[in-house]
């Protein structure tokens, strides 16, 4: 004979309680056992002064645009992770490469590399190559980098050298006392390259003449020389021209 099983109406009341109990509470168990989750705390600051320590690199990064040549300090903060990697990339995101760091030392000063891209990053990763931490992408502009310390000739405020260089061709840098300034050598009459003229500039084609800050001082040109920006680095002994 065939068993069969009946509910009274009070099992079935139960049975739709602990069903309703387990609705409600079942979200609320999710939202606590993420709360509860151990975070990952920041690793890498960038101070931008020695007393300022405490932004984080999200921040600190966040619509910055960064100059090749120049450097930042990374601040390399040691919490739950035993051993971690910082790494960087100019396409964003698709390929990594490894920033050498010190992790003894609180503060590494990384050199900020010679490319040109909208799509650099920072991340940080564990020795299994698992990424803690990542950056919002970031700028880099390319520079021509002068080394003060191969330049002996611009030692002194008032010096000036040449320089050839493919993306500014022939420019003067010149030292003043409290910075450097850069200017190219193509003519604004007509073109034609100027030449230093021991103090001043001269253009062989018509004539016009500069001084040595690129101010035009004789026609028929009208115009001064086309001026770079420039950034002294006196901590490193570099000057960046912006290219
Ligand atoms: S091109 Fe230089 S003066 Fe004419």
């Amino acid at each position: 004979m065939e068993e069969i099983l009946d509910i009274t109406p009070q099992q079935k009341e139960t049975e739709n309680r602990r069903y309703f109990l387990y609705l409600v509470l079942l979200p609320v168990y999710q939202i606590i056992a993420a709360c509860t989750k151990p975070k990952i705390e920041p690793l890498v600051t960038l101070p931008t002064s020695p007393t300022n320590t405490d932004s984080d690199i999200f921040d600190a990064l966040k619509n910055k645009s960064l100059l090749a040549g120049d450097f930042i300090n990374l601040e390399w903060r040691k919490t739950k992770e035993t051993s971690s990697n910082l790494e960087f990339s100019n396409n964003g995101g698709n390929n990594w490469q490894l920033i050498p760091t010190l992790p003894e030392q609180n503060i590494h000063a990384w050199d900020i590399p010679q490319v040109s891209t909208k799509e650099a990053m920072l991340r940080v990763v564990d020795n299994a190559g698992k990424q803690l931490a990542v950056s919002a992408a970031f700028s880099i502009n390319p520079t021509f980098v002068v080394m003060l310390e191969s330049h002996a000739t611009l030692a002194k405020a008032g010096a000036y050298k040449i320089f050839t260089e493919p993306r500014l061709g022939d420019f003067v840098l010149k030292r003043d006392s409290e910075a450097f300034i850069a200017f190219n050598l193509i003519c604004t009459h007509l073109g034609c390259t100027v030449r230093d003229n021991s103090g001043f500039l001269k253009c062989p084609c018509h004539g016009s003449e500069y001084d040595i800050n690129g101010a035009v001082t004789r026609g028929p040109a009208d115009a001064n020389l086309k001026s770079y920006n420039t950034k002294w680095i006196e901590e490193k002994g570099r000057v960046l021209v912006y290219v």
